[in-house]
């Protein structure tokens, strides 16, 4: 179920030393490539459809036909061996990495990439859900003590504060945009015109509307080539909790108690010391 690679957990079902081995020291990246890096649960499907759609120029029938993780698959999985190799460039490249197993080539590229963060107490949440539904995760238990595994870092992926403080330090040597969940949720037509801005590419008024409505929350919960719905239930039980859950601001409100919520703040404030960052909690 679980492998635990240089501190760090990582599911089974889609991860070996090997995927990760090839992803972090054999993996080329071009400079044309463009990453989609987060953590789970931070709107990584999000921003999958808002670049699959950014690239067709507005044009929804990619985004409709072909699932996500095809158009913009993750690097460290077994599946993407192979299959990188062959897109077209530019490729559309998701992954969770902490930066330490990110592919070394990258520091030598230009390649752009894009990191969305999400306020943790919603990423947590969110998480919690995403392992209930899982059936490649263990059972989270209660949610006092999925909070302890996941500010201790114990949960996939590893330390939400070591992934983000890991990539906002190599900011400065990487192509980096760094954008928040909650950003794509106030400014969605802000957002994309930014990520168009980053990558370079020019879309009309027209195509921009297209790329916000299809990238909606709603669009994409209705879409079965991102809401997860392709996938079996015995991987991803959906009527245990929907992949496109709620998709809003401010949920950890209706999980946390004025106890946990002061006590993640004070860990929060710990480890984020000298970052210069700041996250939305409410809507
Ligand atoms: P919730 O569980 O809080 O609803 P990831 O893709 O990184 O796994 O993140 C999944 C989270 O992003 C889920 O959060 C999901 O609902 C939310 N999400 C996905 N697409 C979204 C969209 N277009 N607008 C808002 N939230 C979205």
């Amino acid at each position: 179920m679980y492998m635990i690679h240089r501190g760090v957990i990582f599911p089974t079902n889609s991860h070996d030393e090997e995927s990760l081995d090839y992803a972090e020291n054999r993996f080329q990246v071009w400079d044309e490539d463009i990453f989609n890096v987060t953590y789970p649960k931070s709107g990584t499907t999000w921003m999958q459809q808002i670049l699959t759609l950014i690239h067709s120029n507005g044009d929804p029938t990619l985004s409709r036909s072909v699932p996500s993780w095809e158009r913009v698959p993750w690097i460290e999985q077994r599946t993407a061996h192979g299959y990188l190799e062959t897109r077209p460039s530019p490729r559309l490249i998701t992954s969770h990495l902490p930066v330490q197993f990110f592919p070394k080539s990258l520091f030598h590229s230009k390649a752009k990439v894009i990191y969305t963060a999400r306020n943790p107490k919603d990423t947590f949440v969110s998480l919690y859900h995403f392992y209930n539904m899982s059936g490649f995760l263990e059972d989270p238990g209660a949610t006092q003590d999925f909070l302890n595994k996941f500010l201790s870092g114990e949960v996939i992926y590893g330390s939400w504060f070591d992934h983000l403080r890991g990539w906002l330090g190599v900011k400065d040597k990487v192509n980096l945009l760094f954008i928040t969940y909650e950003e794509l949720l106030q400014d969605p037509r802000g957002s994309v015109i930014k990520v168009c801005n980053f990558i370079g590419k020019k879309l009309d008024d027209k195509a921009i509307d297209s790329v916000v409505e299809n990238s909606s929350f709603k669009s994409m919960k209705e879409n079965q080539m991102t809401n997860y719905s392709l996938v079996p239930d015995s991987i991803m039980n959906q009527k245990k909790s929907p992949f496109m859950r709620k998709g809003i601001c401010g949920d950890w409100k209706n999980y946390f108690t004025v106890a946990e919520s002061e006590h993640f703040d004070v860990v929060y404030h710990e480890k984020m010391r000298n970052l210069d960052i700041s996250f939305t909690w409410d809507k």
